[in-house]
């Protein structure tokens, strides 16, 4: 059986791009949680957290990732808040290699700023303050998930794949 890797970490750390290079390195197919749980609710992460609010959402999150988890050799970028539940965390233990990605606050929010689309976390006036209390509190649910942590901020996307298949060698 090929096992999983699943990339966890805040919004902008790379997890996205990272995750789809790595899977294509590995010959594994490319799931990207956010896209899964908007095909599930059939509208947007923005409209699902405007019309129904965040605990919804999170409930998608748990059901989606329920279902990755019991997938066999796929590469998952997980959503930025999936550390939070411990339900999520043990359900990806099961099969899955977890790899956090971290960067900067400044960096997440350069990458952020770029991307077009505002998260629904970020839809605030201070983005930089925001971003820093969120990665305080989220900084221990992070770590206790992580079997490796690699920080991307001043690495190109193809070096940190280069680390985490250094990393995974022979063991997925
Ligand atoms: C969230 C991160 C987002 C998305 C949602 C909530 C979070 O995913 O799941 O907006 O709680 O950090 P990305 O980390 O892929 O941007």
């Amino acid at each position: 059986m090929g096992k999983n890797i699943a990339l966890i970490g805040f919004m902008g750390t790379g997890k996205s791009e990272i995750g789809r290079r790595l899977s294509d390195r590995l010959g594994k197919t490319f799931l990207e949680m956010d896209d899964l749980i908007v095909e599930k609710a059939g509208k947007s992460i923005t409209e699902i957290f405007e019309e129904d609010g965040e605990e919804a959402f999170r409930r998608l999150e748990r059901e989606v990732t329920g279902e990755v988890s019991a997938r066999e050799d796929v590469v998952i970028a997980c959503g930025g808040g999936v550390v939070l539940d411990e339900i999520n965390v043990e359900n990806l233990r099961k099969s899955t290699v977890l790899l956090l990605l971290s960067a900067s606050p400044e960096i997440i929010l350069n990458r952020v700023s770029k991307d077009g689309e505002t998260r629904p976390l970020l839809n605030v006036q201070d983005k930089m303050e925001r971003i820093r209390g969120l990665l305080e509190f989220r900084q221990p649910f992070y770590l206790r998930a992580a079997d490796h942590v690699i920080d991307t901020s001043d690495l190109e996307p193809d070096q940190v794949v280069d680390e985490i298949m250094e990393f995974v060698k022979g063991e997925v």
